[in-house]
């Protein structure tokens, strides 16, 4: 047994003095006292407490790439469990500002990424609830005077405790109308991320030069977002190693003669309109899959287990890219 308290262990069941007497609001259970200047902690184990790493797994387990993104994550966890064994020894700071901005284009994991890190900053104690609401502007802006307030704050009571995530963020902000209802919208915004006691973290998510626009806009926004996280295109390896990350998910392989073909594929719908990353990649292999079913039942004879799991190249080359 070590002689270090646990985590969230009261000191006074650890052999360290009993916290002072104290009237506690009704309801709330009195805060531990402060533990002595002379306390030790072990940070190993305050992170294993915590399960923060089993999310941090999953997200280098579940994404290809996006090394910088995944860095930034770590980072953020390791401030809020340094900033947890502070406020053990009473030492007072401020809470982090972590409102953020996912900039990038379609398909390149922002969503993925915001559902982890609602996880992760629940699993450290920064929200209360650790779930996502994602929005757009008709959620937040109403169509007539009156109704965007009531609108914008019922999507913050239901992100309370949680992150609030609105997609394309830009088009709350219209330039060509002073007197649009998204304007509203964004006062509201503001106000609630500027309080730092409420229990919420807001990420805007869109393409990098819109947003970048929107903030030249809307200074008040832009000083608010502590953590600006850029989310390149996938470049062809990583397509790939996305599509076989899938396609190890779901059960499927792909034949050795299907390798090239697959690569083809990817190469072709790279530069096709409504190009859409790691979705783009992730709806070939739905197709795919469709194709490969519509065939063994077509064969109509038996199959074994590798017939049921293998992609063939025509799986592939039925598709419209190779037209
Ligand atoms: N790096 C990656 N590795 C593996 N899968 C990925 C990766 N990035 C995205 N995906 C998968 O691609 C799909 C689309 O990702 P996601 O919805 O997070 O993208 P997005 O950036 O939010 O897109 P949009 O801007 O269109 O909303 C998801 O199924 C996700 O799991
Ligand atoms: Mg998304």
């Amino acid at each position: 047994m070590s002689d270090r308290p646990g985590f969230g262990m009261r000191p006074s069941e650890n052999g360290s003095p009993a916290a002072p007497p104290q009237a506690p609001a009704a309801g709330e259970p009195a805060p531990p006292a402060p533990l002595p200047p002379d306390a030790r902690v072990d940070l190993a184990q305050e992170r294993a407490d915590s399960h923060a790493d089993e999310v941090l797994d999953a997200l280098d387990a579940e994404l290809v790439g996006l090394a910088p993104v995944k860095t930034r994550i770590r980072e953020i966890a390791a401030l809020l469990l340094v900033d947890r064994v502070r406020a053990r020894f009473g030492i007072d700071s401020a809470r982090p500002n972590l409102h953020m901005c996912f900039t990038g284009s379609p398909g390149t994991g922002k969503t993925t990424v915001a559902v982890r890190l609602a996880e992760l900053l629940h699993r450290l104690g920064y929200i209360r609830k650790g779930h996502l609401v994602s929005v757009t502007r008709d959620d937040l802006v109403g169509q007539y005077v009156g109704h965007t307030a009531p609108k914008t704050k019922e999507v913050l009571k239901r992100a309370m405790g949680g992150v609030l995530f609105i997609d394309e963020a830009y088009y709350l902000y219209r330039a060509e109308n002073e007197r649009d209802y998204g304007q509203e919208a964004i006062e509201i915004l503001l106000q609630v991320m500027e309080n730092q006691r409420d229990d919420l973290v807001v990420v805007l998510a869109g393409y990098k030069d819109r947003m970048d626009s929107f903030f030249a806009s809307n200074p008040g926004m832009s000083s608010r977002i502590a953590h600006h996280i850029d989310f390149p295109d996938y470049k062809p390896d990583e397509l790939e190693a996305i599509g076989h990350l899938m396609m190890r998910r779901e059960g499927y392989v792909l034949a050795p003669q299907t390798e090239p073909v697959f690569r083809d594929y990817l190469d072709r719908r790279r530069v096709q309109p409504r190009f859409a990353n790691a979705r783009s990649v992730r709806n070939a292999i739905e197709r795919a899959r469709l194709r490969h079913a519509n065939r063994l039942l077509a064969a109509a004879g038996e199959v074994d287990r590798a017939a049921l799991t293998t992609l063939e190249p025509e799986d592939f080359l039925a598709s419209r890219v190779f037209l």
